[in-house]
């Protein structure tokens, strides 16, 4: 079985999870489970980012230890997923002491490179973005670009990686591969970066500032900066690296089959220059295989701003949870933002789209399963199930099409409007005609085989979004599980035993207005 090792950014322990921490962890989720059902080895990792002078001071503004700090919010983070149906193989956090030893042998092995040099610095940090600006970037407010707060001025000696060495085999490979970044209008900006002169990057601080991270091998009194430590992480999980072993034997510079590199890191667009600049030449730096992809997702706004915390101005997904259901909340937030742009939340098309599962998907559903209990006892007639043949190969087509090139929207829209053909098939075959007419009854037969193979095929394309609800749509469905992808070609549906049980998406009257 091939393998395919996907990841999230890990996300700051100092902050509590919000929705955009879940947008991209739930992202994450669905193309795991894509690919599970499609007979993939998936490794899935997400964790929390532990190191550095935001968890430091964090921690210090709540009185705790910046470890005390790290373990109650590492454990926010994994609650937070389990009650949205996560389903990753691993949450790594960089205090691990396993991490740490993969850190240091990146920065071995990178002196020993030669890409290393000590330089006194000057230059405007923010500590929310954990990053150097320029003066250009940070403009006459002194603002950090991203989220425009305030930056500061530092001057003191750091440890430089020769990022500025690597520029044009980075920009080479940005052209060679033009599906490396995606979307386009990243790729775009990330050659645009590059079209200045590439400065090298301070990978170290001093301890007298910053005590929270891992000392470097060669000097004591600096740490890691923080985002050299994050990355890595993508590495240690993979398990390429074996710090305890002698310095040529670790895995740098060896194709050998380990989860590296990854076939994609998933990120927001405010962390592109992290992971498409630093990450990449990191790698080269070491030796190492560049990931396969690295897509970047748009932010969701109210209004014009960005959805945060800090803005107050945050949807917590657990509120929408409790009304709607995990399910629900999934599949709006992956079936509502084209993958790859912004979107803004609203409760209107919050309803919109949660209509879409009871009325189409919901409704056919129930009008099926009830249909064979009415008319067949509960048990699906055997015989030929080949209506709606055309309507599924497309749909099939459109969805992989969608889930396997990173257009999720898109993948789901075709799986609804195969629901939407089967509601069609119901219509105009009027089962509740062909039941009164003796003659008809292999006509009947037919229909019900149809649909309820319709509702296996369903099943499995909407399990990557709406796990709970598939499995229970295969359940009453009579079926073993959802089916994977390979077994809906030979699947017989002749002889089972279905429950039409409650709507599977109940109604919900109260508008969700209080959420916005
Ligand atoms: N710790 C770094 C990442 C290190 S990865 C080696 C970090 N953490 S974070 O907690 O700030 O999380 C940032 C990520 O959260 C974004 O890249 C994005 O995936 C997600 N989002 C945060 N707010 C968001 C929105 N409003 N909308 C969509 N996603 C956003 O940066």
């Amino acid at each position: 079985m091939s393998s395919f090792y996907l990841t999230t950014p890990i996300y700051y322990a100092s902050g509590e999870p919000h929705i955009g921490h879940a947008y991209t962890t739930i992202l994450a989720d669905v193309i795991a489970r894509y690919r599970r059902r499609a007979g993939r080895d998936v490794l899935f990792l997400t964790g929390t980012d532990e190191h550095g002078q935001k968890i430091q001071e964090a921690a210090a503004a709540q009185g705790m230890s910046p470890l005390e700090l790290c373990d109650l919010m590492a454990g926010r983070f994994e609650a937070a997923w389990a009650e949205l149906g996560i389903s990753h193989d691993r949450f790594i956090r960089t205090t691990e002491a396993e991490h740490r030893a993969v850190v240091t042998a990146l920065l071995e092995r990178l002196r020993d490179n030669g890409h290393i040099y000590e330089a006194e610095y000057a230059g405007w940090y923010s500590v929310g973005q954990e990053r150097y600006f320029t003066e250009k970037e940070i403009g006459p407010d002194r603002v950090d670009p991203i989220a425009g707060e305030p930056v500061e001025r530092i001057r003191e000696k750091n440890w430089f990686f020769r990022m500025s060495l690597f520029q044009e085999r980075l920009v080479r490979h940005i052209e060679d591969y033009p599906h490396w970044i995606v979307p386009a209008t990243r790729r775009n900006e990330v050659l645009g970066f590059l079209n200045q002169p590439l400065a090298d990057l301070s990978i170290s601080r001093p301890r007298s500032r910053i005590n929270w991270g891992i000392p470097l091998p060669w000097d004591d009194a600096q740490v890691c900066y923080v985002w050299v430590d994050a990355l890595t992480n993508y590495v240690t999980a993979s398990g390429a690296i074996d710090p305890a072993a002698p310095k040529e034997e670790r895995g740098f510079g060896d194709p050998r089959p380990a989860r590296w590199p990854a076939d994609v890191h998933l990120i927001g667009k405010d962390i592109l220059t992290t992971h498409a600049v630093y990450w990449p030449t990191l790698l080269m730096g070491a030796d190492l295989r560049l990931p396969r992809k690295i897509l970047a997702h748009g932010w969701w706004v109210v209004g014009d701003t960005k959805m945060s915390k800090s803005l107050g101005n945050v949807v917590d997904p657990l509120d929408l949870r409790e009304r709607f259901g995990t399910d629900a909340v999934r599949w709006y937030l992956m079936r509502e933002m084209p993958t790859g742009q912004d979107a803004s939340y609203t409760p209107d098309r919050f309803l919109t789209r949660y209509d879409q599962l009871a009325n189409i998907l919901g409704n056919l559903v129930h009008r099926t399963l009830s249909m064979v209990k009415r008319y067949r006892g509960g048990i699906v007639p055997g015989g030929s199930a080949d209506g709606l043949a055309r309507e599924t190969e497309e749909a099939l087509e459109a969805y992989h099409e969608g889930l396997g090139g990173y257009r999720l929207h898109e993948g789901f829209a075709a799986a609804m409007s195969l629901a939407r053909r089967a509601n069609g098939f119901v219509e105009s075959q009027e089962p509740w005609a062909l039941a009164r007419d003796p003659n008809r009854s292999g006509e009947l037969d037919r229909t019900l085989a149809t649909l309820v193979r319709t509702l296996a095929v369903l099943a499995a394309m909407f399990e990557p979004v709406v796990p709970a609800k598939a499995r229970e749509l295969a359940t009453r469905s009579g079926l073993d599980g959802v089916p994977r992808f390979a077994e809906l070609r030979t699947l017989e549906v002749g002889e089972l035993a279905v429950t039409p049980g409650t709507p599977l998406f109940p109604r919900v009257e109260a508008r969700p207005g209080s959420f916005g």
